[in-house]
């Protein structure tokens, strides 16, 4: 948003999706929360929305409570990631969501599903969600090697591949029930833009989904017989049970059933560590968050 001006109507503009805080006062009709509650929230970009700044007003329904045991730092990493990861699934793959009240209850439940990028926030909130949805779903993700013993042994997916293996559609193959291929892929970081042999994963008997987050860049073409769903944010409204979002990452809180998806790196306090953040962020981050705090 501040080097290309995505979303920007007019500068000075307050940017900031993601964020956690103190509530400092709630308006007439809020009923779920009050003053002090310790809380994360999905911002608007905005002078009155962002998060870059120390007080914002946001929407209750975009609001969700933290249990005692999460700092606010490890908080204020979930919302986006998580909202995108559910996209992914209820719009993307179009499977059930039952922890989303009014949610999609019926739907695909692929046998297997491979994961590009299980290291970026987004892969790493769709393992888990994915896990959720669809239990006995085959989750096959591709990172880095060093971030694969997170990505199995703490998020629980099945099986890990070297992002960069020279046979990487081939080992997601092998890596199905039956090695047909997988039902499903779901792109988070654009890898299918580069990685133009990944659709051979694809089971060709299978429903052949391929959900695509959108990276800011050209919608990836997929080859003939491939059904390829691109969602942005502002697609939100297409799924089923979206004003009830924050309630059940929420829920899933208290529960313990979503954990933090990466490590947070705190790069420190104040509006000149945004500035140092926002530097390591161009330069690209891997398997972590960058978090500061105002
Ligand atoms: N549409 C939406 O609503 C929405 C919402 C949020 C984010 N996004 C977009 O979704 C993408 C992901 O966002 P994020 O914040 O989750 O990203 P991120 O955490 O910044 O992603 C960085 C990670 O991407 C991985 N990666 C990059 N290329 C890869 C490849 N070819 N194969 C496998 N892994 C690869 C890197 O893996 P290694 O370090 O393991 O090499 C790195 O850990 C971004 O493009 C973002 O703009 C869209």
């Amino acid at each position: 948003m501040i080097d290309e001006g995505h979303r920007v109507t007019s500068w000075p503009f307050v940017p900031g999706l993601d964020g956690a805080g103190v509530v400092e006062q709630v308006g007439e009709g809020v009923l779920d929360f009050a003053a002090g509650d310790r809380v994360l929230a999905l911002f608007t970009p905005g002078d009155r929305s962002g998060s870059y700044q120390e007080y914002a007003v946001v929407q209750e329904k975009d609001v969700a409570k933290i249990p005692a045991r999460w700092s606010f730092e490890d908080a204020s990493t979930l919302g986006v990631c998580y909202l995108t990861g559910l996209m992914a699934l209820g719009i993307g793959l179009q499977t059930p969501l039952p922890f989303l009240k009014g949610g999609p209850t019926s739907g695909l439940q692929p046998l297997s599903v491979l994961i590009l990028g299980g290291s970026s926030a987004v892969g790493a909130a769709t393992i888990q969600l994915l896990r959720l949805a669809v239990p006995e779903c085959k989750i096959i993700v591709t990172s880095s090697p060093k971030h694969h013993a997170h990505i199995k042994d703490y998020l629980g997916a099945d099986e890990v591949i070297d992002r960069d293996s020279a046979s990487l559609s081939l080992d997601a193959k092998l890596a199905t029930p039956g090695s047909g291929g997988v039902d499903a892929i779901i792109d988070a970081v654009g890898a299918g833009s580069m990685q133009r042999d990944i659709f051979e994963a694809l089971d060709p008997g299978g429903p052949r989904m391929y959900a695509q987050v959108w990276t800011g860049r050209k919608q990836i073409d997929a080859p003939d017989g491939v059904n390829s769903i691109l969602f942005r944010g502002r697609d939100l409204h297409r799924l089923s049970g979206n004003q009830n979002i924050m309630k059940s990452l929420e829920q899933l809180l208290v529960q313990g059933k979503y954990k933090l998806p990466l490590p947070v790196h705190k790069v420190g306090h104040g509006f000149t560590a945004l500035e140092r953040g926002l530097e390591l962020m161009r330069r690209g981050v891997s398997g972590e968050k960058l978090v500061v705090s105002i």
